[in-house]
């Protein structure tokens, strides 16, 4: 199993931190908010092959929820969590910082970080403050930890995008790994919040990834006949298939991967089609870069496997 410690103050961490620094040791790091599953794990395994120690931070971010009953739902296990991660088996000692609420806001929040125009449309628009209270908690965490690689998972596609934007505007010297999606067998993306799907739920959340796989045939129909990506029939094919679902939709889109807006016309470069939806009381979102072999090959992938497909 692998080594690991637990931090719950800021100073123990960076204590942690500084005695492995002396010894020369690079550091990667990867934040969550706990309730880990096989993306979170890929994440620090990716980590742990480029590093020589793995901070894990596990903290649900008041600041970035925009409704309390979500944030009162958020599952919380950190034995479990820590289960998970030490029986990784990895060579490198991992960190796990799990502050309280009160460590890391012992006041109201005063300061925020405010990245603008890519937090107006998708989750920002849909999730009033939501990325605020993103980029203010990674900003702290980063400050906290000082790592050389930091990594982000592509599910939250907007988020990569928006911390990316926050480092380079702020000149926050960090590298940033991208962890790729994993997706259970019938192609649902990994997610937290999956846990509190019944079993009812669990089947309709399937719109999301097969809505996306729409759109990925549509694209390859496309190129296959010498065609560009054309935004607006990928989105028909994906809206066919939600169309269809009781999922309740709240944005399908397509846009450009680095600014989230529409792509003007047609394109030969790849566009990103991300989904928000309600399946029961649970939000989900799920995204596929289209024009992106490997991303497609997740979903195609999937759908090979899922013989109960529609
Ligand atoms: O992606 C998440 O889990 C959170 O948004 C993050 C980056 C840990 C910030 O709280």
């Amino acid at each position: 199993v692998t080594a690991l410690r637990r931090c719950t103050t800021i100073g123990s961490l960076r204590g942690a931190v500084a005695q492995a620094r002396s010894e020369g040791a690079s550091i990667g790091f990867l934040p969550t908010m706990g309730a880990l599953h096989e993306g979170h794990l890929e994440g620090v395994r990716l980590l742990a092959a480029r590093c020589d120690v793995v901070v894990v931070s596990i903290f649900v971010n008041p600041t970035q929820f925009d409704r309390a009953d979500d944030l009162a739902a958020y599952p919380r296990d950190l034995p479990a969590d820590e289960a998970a991660l030490a029986a990784l088996a990895l060579d490198v000692p991992l960190l796990v910082f799990a502050p309280e609420v009160a460590e890391l806001y012992p006041t109201e929040p005063r300061t925020t970080v405010h990245v603008s125009d890519l937090t107006e449309v998708l989750e920002g628009a849909a999730r009033p403050g939501h990325f605020d209270g993103v980029a203010t908690v990674v900003t702290k965490l980063v400050n906290i930890v000082a790592p050389d690689v930091i990594a982000f998972g592509r599910k939250d596609h907007q988020q990569l995008q928006v911390v990316r934007r926050m480092f380079d505007d702020l000149d926050v010297d960090v590298e940033v790994l991208e962890i790729p999606t994993v997706r259970e067998a019938d192609g649902v993306a990994l997610s937290s919040r999956n846990r509190r799907l019944d079993d009812d739920d669990r089947r309709a959340a399937r719109a999301l990834s097969r809505s996306l796989l729409a759109a990925v045939r549509a694209a390859r129909t496309l190129r296959s006949a010498g065609g560009r990506h054309d935004a607006a029939e990928l989105e028909r094919a994906a809206r066919t298939v939600l169309d269809a679902t009781p999922v309740e939709v709240e944005y399908l889109a397509v846009v450009e991967p680095a600014t989230l807006r529409p792509p003007d016309g047609v394109t030969e470069g790849p566009l990103t089609v991300a989904v928000a939806a309600y399946v029961g009381s649970v939000r989900l979102i799920d995204n596929v870069l289209v024009g992106d072999l490997d991303d497609e090959g997740r979903l195609l992938a999937a759908a090979d496997r899922d013989d109960t497909e529609v």
